[in-house]
């Protein structure tokens, strides 16, 4: 099984849907946003989740808006934000950030980045808990959309034959979209999400089936695998809520730092970094830049092809 990890199938990324998404919502007739408008909204967005929408988003997120309007049977976006206002407004914040959230993920998404971190970081990690007779090995997908990144890691492990040894092992997953935790914990996947999975883990780990309304075909994640991981909702910005998961070994952040402005991207990369050992390692993603907070992460010139991150020596200034 080892082998098939090393021998991904090839299979060039499709274009992203998240771009494709934006795309159909600027071509659609749609009703618009003013400026105001968007720049309220957009400001209400920002509060909630720490995403950072520009105006070139503007069709984009008048879509998504139109789409939450409707549901509410909201006659249109000065409604809704009346709405949003109100103090009824509360329990919408909660769908509001679920239609606006890109929730693009699959599984062994960038798999130069996973060998590199497999071979180099987790290995000799583990090696190094395991001579320091450590309990726990901890690891936190930070923005787990789906599930897909945690899963990826747990089938890593496996394959591994990391599990039932003396180590124990703890994979948690948290995002701030309700609905893409649901589908996390439901462990059920389309062929898009599992088609870079190797095909021999893919046919011992998941169930092959059809769903009855769309007779889409399905993956279904075996609780083997599923047990291993657990799912939450949670803000990443919020510190209330990140320090109570305690302190990590391994933290993937893929790909969404991306839609936080540096205000957020430091309130997100302080959190991780207080959530990681001393010794341990945060994996970006490749777009994600975060040179202005090198006071409190910074790239691990050794491992620089695995985008792995270590905590920056206590009291380094900020430049
Ligand atoms: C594009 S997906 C990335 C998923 C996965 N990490 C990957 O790289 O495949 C971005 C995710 O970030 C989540 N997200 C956005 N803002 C967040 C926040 N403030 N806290 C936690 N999750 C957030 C979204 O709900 C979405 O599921």
């Amino acid at each position: 099984m080892a082998e098939a990890l090393q021998k991904p199938i090839a299979s060039p990324a499709p274009a992203a849907p998240a771009t494709a998404a934006i795309a159909a919502a600027n071509a659609s007739n749609r009703p618009q946003l003013t400026d105001n408008q968007f720049q309220k909204f957009a400001t209400i967005i920002y509060d909630l989740s720490g995403m950072r929408f520009e105006a070139n988003k503007s069709y984009f997120m008048a879509s998504k808006l139109d789409n939450r309007a409707q549901a509410l049977g909201l006659k249109g976006f000065d409604d809704y934000l009346k709405h949003l206002e109100s103090p009824s407004g509360r329990t919408e914040y909660g769908f509001l950030v679920d239609e606006i959230t890109i929730n693009e993920t699959f599984f062994f998404r960038h798999e130069p980045q996973l060998q590199y971190f497999r071979e180099k970081i987790l290995t000799p990690l583990l090696a190094a808990r395991r001579a320091q007779r450590a309990p726990k090995f901890r690891i936190w997908s930070a923005a787990s959309s789906t599930g897909d990144e945690l899963y990826t890691l747990a089938l890593m492990l496996k394959d591994m034959g990391q599990f039932g040894k003396d180590l124990q092992f703890e994979l948690i997953g948290t995002d701030i979209c309700h609905d893409a935790v649901e589908k996390a914990r439901a462990g059920v996947y389309r062929k898009y999400n599992v088609r870079n999975i190797p095909p021999a883990l893919l046919q011992q780990f998941f169930t092959h089936g059809t769903e009855a309304t769309t007779n889409s075909e399905t993956w279904t994640i075996k609780p083997e695998i599923k047990s291993l991981c657990s799912f939450r909702e949670d803000n990443m910005l919020d510190s209330n809520r990140t320090t109570l998961l305690g302190k990590f070994d391994i933290i993937f952040c893929r790909n969404v730092l991306i839609y936080f402005d540096e205000k957020s991207k430091e309130k997100a990369i302080t959190n991780l970094a207080n959530n990681l050992h001393d010794d341990g390692f945060i994996l970006l993603g490749h777009s994600e830049n975060v040179y202005s907070q090198r006071h409190i992460i910074r790239p691990d010139k050794t491992h620089s092809a695995a985008i792995a991150y270590t905590k920056a020596p206590p009291g380094t200034p900020k430049y």
